[in-house]
């Protein structure tokens, strides 16, 4: 069951990742032909022309060879965000029954264990595809240690954060793998110890939040950004619904 469920919730996820990765934002004609000498550190803008081609197609496909890691870093971005979405609010659900509302208890389970596998799935795509990038250039250790790059640094008040909002990528990845260790080995054996773990969710969803937000080419403007802050709203509220809850579980 959730072999099957995983499966086609990845198919159709990457499915859904060519179409919105391959559509580059109006905003952006971003960094797809950018020249090789341009420096990113700290700079959040970056405008350059667009690829020139005889075709529609042979732009697209042009555009797709060279650029290929980035459009594969915001579509699995965004994937994830979904999954993300997808996850707190099952897993509220779960915990106040609004889920089983939708979903008899072993498909609900089945679905949600198999939304969080294509969650960290997509997070791996996501921080690998980052190292075939030519023109946001990210070594091993820059997309493993929080403020090892300079990517987009963060002034606030004066003060030289780093790179904030990649570091809480990062953070969110480590807490993720916990989370997802914990849940795959310890649900049945440990189940106070892996409750715990759980909530790092919570904090997942907080962290994802503020570093999309502020990285995010097709987050940055219009219609996608205001979807993501009415996202993040929604889940608030569902965490104000659990704490609610918390009384009495
Ligand atoms: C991949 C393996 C996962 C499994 C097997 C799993 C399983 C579960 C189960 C069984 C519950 C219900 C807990 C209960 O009734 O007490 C739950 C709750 C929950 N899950 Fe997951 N989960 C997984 C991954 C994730 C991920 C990756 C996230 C989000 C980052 C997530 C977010 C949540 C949330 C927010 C709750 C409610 C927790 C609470 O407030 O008590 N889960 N999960
Ligand atoms: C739980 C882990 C993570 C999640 C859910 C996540 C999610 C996202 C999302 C939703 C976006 C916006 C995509 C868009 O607007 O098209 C984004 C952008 C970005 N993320 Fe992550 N991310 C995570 C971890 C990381 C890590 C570990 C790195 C590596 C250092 C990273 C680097 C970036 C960069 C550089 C961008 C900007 C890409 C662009 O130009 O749109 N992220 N991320």
């Amino acid at each position: 069951m959730t072999k099957k469920i995983t499966l086609s919730l990845m198919v159709v996820s990457w499915l859904g990742l060519s179409f919105i990765g391959f559509n580059p934002p109006a905003s952006a004609a971003i960094a797809s032909a950018a020249p090789s000498n341009t420096s990113y550190g700290g700079s959040p803008d970056i405008l350059v022309p667009a690829v020139q081609g005889p075709s529609v197609g042979s732009r697209l496909s042009s555009r797709a060879k060279t650029s290929w890691p980035w459009y594969i870093t915001r579509a699995s971005g965004l994937i994830a965000a979904l999954a993300l979405f997808t996850l707190i609010l099952s897993g509220v659900g779960m915990i106040t029954g609004y889920t089983f509302r939708l979903l008899e208890p072993l498909t609900a389970w089945a679905t949600h264990r198999a939304v969080g596998i294509v969650f960290a799935v997509s997070v791996l795509i996501h921080g690998i595809a980052l190292l075939f990038d030519h023109f946001v250039p990210f070594s091993v250790i820059q997309v493993l240690v929080p403020f090892a790059s300079k990517y987009r640094e963060v002034t606030i008040a004066g003060h030289n954060f780093g790179s904030l909002w990649v570091a809480l990528g990062i953070f969110a990845s480590y807490a993720l793998l916990a989370l997802v260790l914990t849940s795959l080995l310890w649900m049945d054996k440990k189940p106070h110890r892996w409750k715990s773990f759980h909530y790092l969710a919570y904090l997942i969803a907080v962290l994802v939040f503020f570093h999309a937000l502020n990285l995010g080419t097709d987050l940055m403007h219009g219609i996608f950004r205001t979807l993501w802050i009415i996202m993040g709203l929604v889940i608030a509220i569902a965490i104000i619904f659990r704490l609610r809850r918390a009384r009495s579980i």
